[in-house]
């Protein structure tokens, strides 16, 4: 069952002007529920243009977007409670901070739901544990957390509206190495509590084949490929001539592949291990 479905979804902004451009090209993608989706591509291939529509932010110039298989735009003015239920991550959120305390900007989004302040409140500090904030920084003005600290908070502020689609636009972004582990593993176990459907936007490979159970490839405003990280991975070369990277060590094993050795374009650094051990054992000789 889909929880989302894209069907045929054109976005054209500044339609009639000279500026006309279709970022979004007749896209047609299933998004299983539950599902971890990752979404790349070069940049100004749509990316972000895409994951707007999926929430009525933009409103696609021709095509539908399903949720639960219903059309979101089916009735216009209902378009906020799907804001609710599809919640989105915008990149650099921390921007978007502006209450007294870390708390009450985490409660914005559930009050405005409607939920009285208790409800927010509670809602708030679960959002805040998942995101691991801990709570002495509750009562803190947000412009005394760090940046990574900022992100969570504003990150927390989504998911405490507890919407059944999370969409997170290059989430770990200007994050140190261990703020973006720390931050990915989060958003993972969040999805693997909640049984929550994520959709994550990444300029990293390496996020990407971490967490993602298939990977969506944009180019160009066109879906280009929709699989298993490992089967689009093992697509390399074409990645490549996309302007796209694979994962350092994907790259080494397509290397060698080329080169004839017996050993697949695995993710990993522990699965590539386990296939060149055996290599070196006899010697590394080529079949
Ligand atoms: N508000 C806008 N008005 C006009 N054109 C836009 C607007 N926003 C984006 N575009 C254009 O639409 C295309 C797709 O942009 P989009 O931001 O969706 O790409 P992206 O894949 O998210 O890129 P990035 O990786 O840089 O974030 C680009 O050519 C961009 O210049
Ligand atoms: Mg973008």
């Amino acid at each position: 069952m889909f929880v989302l479905e894209i069907k045929d979804l054109t976005y054209t902004y500044g339609g009639g002007t000279p500026f006309e451009k279709t970022a979004v090209d007749h896209v047609n993608v299933g998004v299983e529920k539950g599902e971890f989706l990752g979404i790349i591509g070069h940049t100004g291939s749509g990316k972000s243009t895409l994951i707007q529509t999926l929430n009525g932010l933009l409103r696609p110039t021709s095509g539908t977007v399903l949720l639960n298989g219903k059309d979101i735009w089916a009735e216009p003015k209902k378009i906020r409670a799907v804001r609710f239920q599809v919640g989105m991550v915008f990149q650099y959120p921390e921007h978007q901070l502006f209450e007294e305390t870390v708390l009450k900007d985490i409660c914005f989004g559930p009050s405005n739901m409607g939920l009285d302040q208790k409800q927010c409140e509670e809602r708030a500090r679960r959002a805040a544990e998942f995101v691991g904030l801990p709570d002495e920084l509750l009562g803190k003005s947000p412009f005394e957390l760090s940046g990574g600290q900022k992100r969570r908070a504003a990150i927390a502020g989504v998911i405490a509206m507890e919407p059944e689609v999370l969409i997170l636009d290059e989430p770990t972004a200007g994050l140190d190495p261990q703020g973006r582990d720390m931050l990915l593993s989060q958003i993972s176990d969040y999805r693997t509590k909640k049984g929550n459907t994520v959709l994550l936007v990444s300029h990293s490979m390496e996020d990407i084949a971490r967490c993602a159970d298939r990977v969506l490839v944009m180019n160009e405003g066109k879906a280009v490929m929709l699989d298993t990280a490992g089967e689009v991975f093992a697509r390399g070369r074409e990645l490549e001539r996309m302007g796209l990277r694979v994962p350092q060590i994907t790259g080494i094993m397509l290397d060698l592949m080329e080169k004839g050795y017996p050993v697949h374009p695995v993710l990993t650094v522990d699965r590539a291990v386990g296939e060149l051990l055996p290599l070196l054992r006899k010697g590394g000789d080529r079949p």
